[in-house]
């Protein structure tokens, strides 16, 4: 049976995990693809060190070129993180004509188009599978099997640490800091968790997903982002008692033109892309995606609404979403089909994302207020001078104290009107502390 040689570079989490995995399930890949994958070299940085999974010291190596330069290896596999080795990385091994498959969100964010006009120049392919919500095979989802579809929606749930420590508050009744303390504690989460609770690491999948869904690649500057820190125990406790849950999510919507607005100029109907904790009904499918898992929802206009979960990080999941670009990489070197599906296809040369400023959406609104007769009104006033209507004001019973927490939920509005007119009610000589505001998604 032909071989085909594998030189990873990364024996980490996912490196250890791949090598364990071919190591397991070699011959079921191998009766399904008809090639033998080998795993030829692995560099580290640091070969003595103890590792989880045992690579056999002759495999090790420290020496990345070498790795890329060897003639006998045939595919690159690249899963050291970061953006400066990594994009070296995968630049030499692409200018040597050699496939790479790389689980590095953080590089494709900061360097997809430079990497895939680079595959493209050089006819090597580039595979990012793990690089987007792990084991869900989302990438090959949204450029193969969804083809045929225009995606007007996409949410996801694409960073585990923050599902885990929203549904964790939620169940258990516990504050932000110590579940991300046991987040930590049990590997969910960094010992520096800025990526994941401050919303980047999400923002690079956001923009990966939004781009390969409307087909220009999306710059992660003009993506929104917002973390979940603020989100305390008791936005969680009214969120439940109004029907809610709160979720962080990745938004790709391009809602319909308005009737009386035409599309733009060029045809293209600009995309929101945002990452931010949103209030979701309880009776939304994505409300019950709970702990570490992941999970995106799709709207295409043939297909209609789709839902994919599972496990978005993990040694496991992401070797299995290696493993299957491993398989694509080696047939199509088997048939010589290089770039039978490549990376990304720019087909829309003109789109771009709305400022977020033009976002309309549904809010939660939860202020600290003296309770005292005239607060509720001044605040009404400011809301009706920036033509933002109140759906429903909650003062729940229960709180006292020199300030009591009143919730307002708040009808459709421009974000530009409702921050400005939060800024003026955070003033009111009333309203003490910040303002909190989350987002009501309703998939519309
Ligand atoms: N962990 C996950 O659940 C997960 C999920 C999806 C995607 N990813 C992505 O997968 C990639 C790898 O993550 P990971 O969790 O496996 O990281 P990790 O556990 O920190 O492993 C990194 C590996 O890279 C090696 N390395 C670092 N710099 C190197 C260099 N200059 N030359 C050679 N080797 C070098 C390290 O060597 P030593 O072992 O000697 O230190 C280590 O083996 C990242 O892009 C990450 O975003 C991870």
């Amino acid at each position: 049976m032909r071989k085909v040689t594998l030189g990873l570079v990364g024996g980490g989490t996912v490196g250890g995990g791949v090598f364990q995995a071919i190591k397991r399930n070699g011959k079921l890949i191998a009766s399904r693809l008809g090639l033998r994958l080998e795993i030829a070299k692995v560099a580290v940085r640091n070969p003595g060190k103890g590792r989880a999974v045992a690579i056999p010291s002759a495999v090790l190596t420290t020496d990345w070129k070498a790795v890329v330069a060897d003639p006998k290896i045939d595919i690159i596999v690249e899963l050291i993180g970061g953006t400066t080795t990594a994009r070296q990385i995968t630049i030499a091994a692409l200018k040597a004509g050699k496939p790479v498959v790389t689980a590095n969100k953080a590089l494709l964010s900061a360097h997809g188009e430079e990497l895939f006009e680079t595959a493209r120049l050089h006819g090597a392919n580039l595979y990012y599978e793990a690089s987007v919500a792990g084991g869900i095979p989302i990438i090959k989802i949204l450029r193969e099997s969804l083809i045929g579809n225009r995606i007007s929606h996409l949410y996801g749930i694409v960073n585990g640490t923050c599902n885990y420590i929203l549904s964790r508050m939620r169940d258990k009744g516990e504050d932000f800091d110590f579940v991300l303390s046991e987040a930590q504690r049990l590997g969910y989460a960094e010992a520096e968790p800025s990526l994941d609770v401050d919303g980047y690491d999400a923002q690079h999948k956001t923009g990966i997903l939004a781009s390969l869904a409307h087909g220009f690649w999306v710059n992660p500057r003009t993506i929104h982002v917002e973390g979940i820190r603020h989100i305390s125990q008791l936005d969680i406790q009214f969120a439940d008692q109004l029907g809610y849950v709160i979720k962080q999510l990745g938004v790709v919507k391009q809602p319909a033109p308005a009737k009386n607005k035409p599309r733009s100029k060029n045809g293209f109907q600009p995309i929101q892309v945002s990452v931010y904790p949103a209030l979701i009904a309880k009776s939304h499918v994505l409300a019950s995606m709970n702990d570490v898992f992941n999970a995106v929802f799709i709207k295409g206009d043939i297909v209609g609404d789709t839902l994919y979960c599972g496990h978005g990080a993990g040694q496991d999941a992401t070797a299995s979403a290696v493993l299957s670009d491993l398989a694509d990489a080696a047939l199509d070197l088997k048939f010589g089909t290089a770039n039978r599906v490549p990376p990304f296809v720019p087909h829309e040369r003109e789109g771009w994302v709305t400022p977020l400023d033009d976002i309309v959406c549904r809010y939660y609104l939860r202020l600290n207020v003296v309770d005292r007769p005239g607060t509720f009104a001044r605040i009404a006033n400011l809301l009706g001078a920036a033509k933002i209507g109140i759906s429903s004001i909650i003062q729940p019973e229960g709180h006292q104290g020199k300030s009591v927490p009143v919730i307002l939920m708040i009808h459709d509005a421009p974000n530009r009107a409702m921050t400005a007119a939060l800024k003026k009610i955070s003033q009111l000589d009333v309203v003490k502390g910040n303002p909190v505001m989350i987002r009501v998604e309703q998939f519309d």
